[in-house]
């Protein structure tokens, strides 16, 4: 299979490109240059969407199958739709659970409320907290209009695994590694869900091969938070004494949720519940097959361990200041 990935350096892109290559397709992938190299054998055309005709190189290339993982900008997915489309085989398209207008109910699926459009504009654009998931509901129209016939269109949540960027599901096999005493949110009755990235481009590699379209959640099964953390902190196997802390007690000692920094990651408000509770069953019988808790784990800690576990994190508690919120609870207390 030709197979041309727009973005193909990054964390999901550069995961494709790898599971393509691995399995003998001929691949092609665009980028700055800024995030990184793909591997050898791999063509790169060097690019930037927001240059004007960005894609003109590409004019008049045959590609059995394009995947889109720079999401960013309804323009770009216009452009490469009109400029790629006609020539394409089969389109996978990655876009977000963002899309959701409600982001409270558990057990959504694609056939969902989504949040209105927002053509002409990137997901920077005007300070909408909500740009992100409209621009790509905007992108997902434009892709599923032209090629709806040929198209993929993947809405992946938490993605974990080798070469995550944000730190998010990292935290925790890299907190549990450290031992002792860990902070945690008190809150059995959250919800959480996660895909690893190779799982996630073996699915897309998939889908591509066998000509699959439609649109799925690429999310694994949603559990309790509860359950996902001490499966994380068994798979680590370091003993440590979890210290659930309620969200009214961690949101006084100044915690965020979620991501960023003075946070617990994964840690979600009730109005966030039903981001991470979508209904998987659609992309499990659409042939997701998402590996054990186990063994997502046991990437992200290889991941960590690589990038350092002392590192400054984006997101997390540093060790300084999970013991002072330690700390100052027990004194409240
Ligand atoms: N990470 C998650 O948990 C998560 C969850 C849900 C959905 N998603 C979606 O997954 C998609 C991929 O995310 P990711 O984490 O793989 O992103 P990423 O690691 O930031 O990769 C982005 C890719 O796009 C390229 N790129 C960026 N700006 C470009 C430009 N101006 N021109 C040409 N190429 C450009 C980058 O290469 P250069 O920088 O070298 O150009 C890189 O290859 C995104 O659409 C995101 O919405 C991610």
């Amino acid at each position: 299979m030709r197979l041309l990935v727009l973005g193909g350096t990054g964390f999901v892109g550069g995961t494709v490109v790898r599971e393509a290559v691995q399995r003998g397709h001929e691949v092609t992938c665009t980028a700055r240059g800024v995030t990184g190299e793909p591997p050898g054998g791999v063509r790169h055309v060097r690019l930037d969407r927001d240059d004007p005709g960005a894609l003109e190189p590409l004019a008049g290339a045959e590609f059995d199958a394009v995947v889109d993982v720079a999401a960013g900008s309804h323009p770009w997915v216009a452009e490469a739709v009109r400029t790629l489309g006609p020539r394409a085989g089969h389109w996978t398209y990655v876009s977000t659970v963002n899309v959701y207008a409600d982001t409270a109910t558990p057990g959504q699926s694609p056939g969902s409320e989504l949040r209105t459009p927002l053509y002409d504009a990137a997901n920077t654009a005007n300070g909408d907290p909500d740009a992100y998931g409209r621009v790509n509901v905007a992108s997902e129209d434009e892709v599923r209009d032209k090629l709806g016939d040929r198209a993929f269109v993947v809405r992946p949540g938490l993605i974990t695994g080798p070469g995550d960027t944000m730190d998010r599901f990292g935290y925790w096999p890299a907190r549990f590694a450290r031992g002792g005493r860990v902070l945690a949110p008190d809150t059995p009755e959250q919800p959480i869900q996660y895909i690893d990235v190779r799982d996630l481009a073996a699915w897309i590699v998939d889908a591509a091969t066998t000509g699959r379209t439609g649109t799925f959640d690429g999310v694994g099964q949603s559990m309790a938070l509860r359950d996902l953390l001490e499966g994380i902190a068994a798979a680590v196997g370091v003993p440590v004494e979890m210290v659930a802390v309620p969200a009214k007690d961690l949101e006084r000692a100044g915690v965020n949720p979620w991501s960023g920094p003075r946070s617990l990651p994964l840690w979600l408000p009730p109005s966030h519940y039903g981001l991470a509770s979508h209904d998987a069953r659609p992309a499990l019988e659409a042939g997701l097959r998402p590996r054990s808790l186990h063994d997502a784990a046991l990437g992200a800690l290889e991941h960590e361990r690589a990038l350092g576990l002392d590192r400054p994190r984006q997101a997390g508690l540093s060790p300084e200041e999970e013991r002072a919120v330690l700390k100052m609870l027990e004194r409240s207390s």
